[in-house]
């Protein structure tokens, strides 16, 4: 028996409306599988909890995450609360005291017509960015002289560590290896003269272990070029943190858009407890309208079950997305349907039990 405890935390905007689809998806699972149970602990942090409080999540929040094998997350950030105060206070934090160093962002078409690329179809955009998420440019460091004074000066200091930047780039090489797929360098050594530099010498160095990898250097700009026109080129992507965050989106656009793009942070060790979240935010514009596409939030379970061993789960959960891309009256309107948030959840949970793992244990319905 597969037993997993998992911390929700739904956030603000339309993070719960999302995540109550995806808790629906994975008691759907414990349900026809004998062989897993999932215990779900939710956690009311978020801007509410920030203007009830003065805190974003608990002041014992880290530790009480601790115990968890999963947290599931919806989104961060609502306006009323300033963006680097919600974010660095319960997402980020996450994120740095987990060491959740991996962030892996699929980049796949699941179905021809979400590409607003002209002869783009679903073999050649299919690539996974493995973003570097623990230091870089989202280190945090920094300072704010002379504030509100003429001679106000404001650092943002980038930090490229050899650990960190070793294990990031090591574990690109490591899944290119096991896929057998090429590997994408994505820096800008051209003008951050110290880190970018530094990183594409560790990329050379570490690929020195991996002579079977083929690989490839982008400078960001012109991958950003080759996302639109060329996106056959990338197979396996390794970058840094706030060049991952950039072309995730892009990814996104090219693919479906945020509705459907989902992304896990992965603490390889396992020292600590992952987090899957969609890569979108809390979209304060549609929120509390039942607008929201659940699928990115849904997309991010399948990572989940992957984590957790169950990669069968993983791959129904990722077939059955693809199906229901197609049965347009399901979609959200983003992807130019007419469905509500929970009617799309509903239509999903149908068709995942006619994809549910083939075997015994499993009573399909
Ligand atoms: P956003 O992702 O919330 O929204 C961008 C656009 O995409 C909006 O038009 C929105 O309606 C649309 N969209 C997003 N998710 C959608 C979904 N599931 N279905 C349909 N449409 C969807 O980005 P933003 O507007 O720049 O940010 C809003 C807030 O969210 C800010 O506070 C920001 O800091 C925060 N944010 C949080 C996260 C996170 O928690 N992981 C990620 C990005 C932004
Ligand atoms: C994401 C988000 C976050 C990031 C923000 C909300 C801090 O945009 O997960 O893509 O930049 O990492
Ligand atoms: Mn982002």
């Amino acid at each position: 028996m597969n037993q997993k405890k998992i911390a929700l935390i739904p956030g603000d905007g339309i993070g719960p409306e999302v995540v109550a689809e995806g808790v629906k998806v994975l008691k759907m699972i414990e349900e026809v599988d004998p062989q897993l149970s999932f215990s779900f602990t939710e956690f009311p942090w978020g801007c509410e909890y920030y203007v009830d409080t003065g805190k974003m999540m608990a002041e014992d929040g880290i530790d009480q995450l601790k115990e968890f094998d999963a947290i599931y997350l919806g989104a961060v950030g609502y306006p009323g609360v300033p963006d680097h105060i919600s974010l660095w206070e319960l997402l980020l934090e996450i994120r740095e005291k987990f060491d959740q160093y991996v962030n892996l962002r699929p980049i796949k078409l699941l179905h021809p017509n979400l590409t607003p690329l002209k002869n783009k179809s679903e073999k050649e955009i299919d690539l996974l960015v493995i973003r570097e998420n623990s230091e870089g440019e989202y280190a945090g460091a920094g300072d704010w002289l002379f504030k509100g004074k003429p001679e106000e000066v404001v650092l943002q200091t980038g930090v490229f560590s050899r650990k960190g930047t070793e294990r990031i780039i090591r574990y690109a090489y490591e899944e290119a290896r096991k896929q057998k797929k090429t590997l994408t360098s994505i820096s800008k050594a051209n003008a951050l003269n110290y880190s970018m530099v530094f990183w594409d010498e560790v990329f050379t160095e570490v690929g020195k272990d991996y002579p079977d990898v083929q690989t490839y250097s982008y400078l960001v700009d012109a991958a950003s070029l080759y996302f639109v026109l060329q996106p056959e080129r990338f197979e396996i992507v390794v970058t840094s943190n706030l060049f991952g965050d950039i072309l995730t989106d892009l990814g996104a656009a090219i693919t479906g858009g945020l509705g459907l793009a989902a992304g896990a942070n992965i603490n390889p060790e396992r020292t600590y407890p992952s987090m899957f979240e969609p890569i979108h935010g809390s979209a304060p514009d549609i929120a509390g309208k039942g607008l929201a596409n659940p699928l990115a939030a849904i997309w991010s379970v399948s990572q989940m079950m992957d984590h957790f061993g169950e990669e069968e789960w993983g791959s129904a959960i990722l077939s059955t997305i693809q199906e229901i891309l197609s049965k347009k009256n399901a979609l959200t309107p983003d992807l130019g349907g007419g469905a509500t948030t929970e009617q799309l959840g509903n239509e999903f949970r149908d068709l995942l039990r006619h994809h549910a793992p083939l075997h015994d244990k499993v009573q399909r319905g």
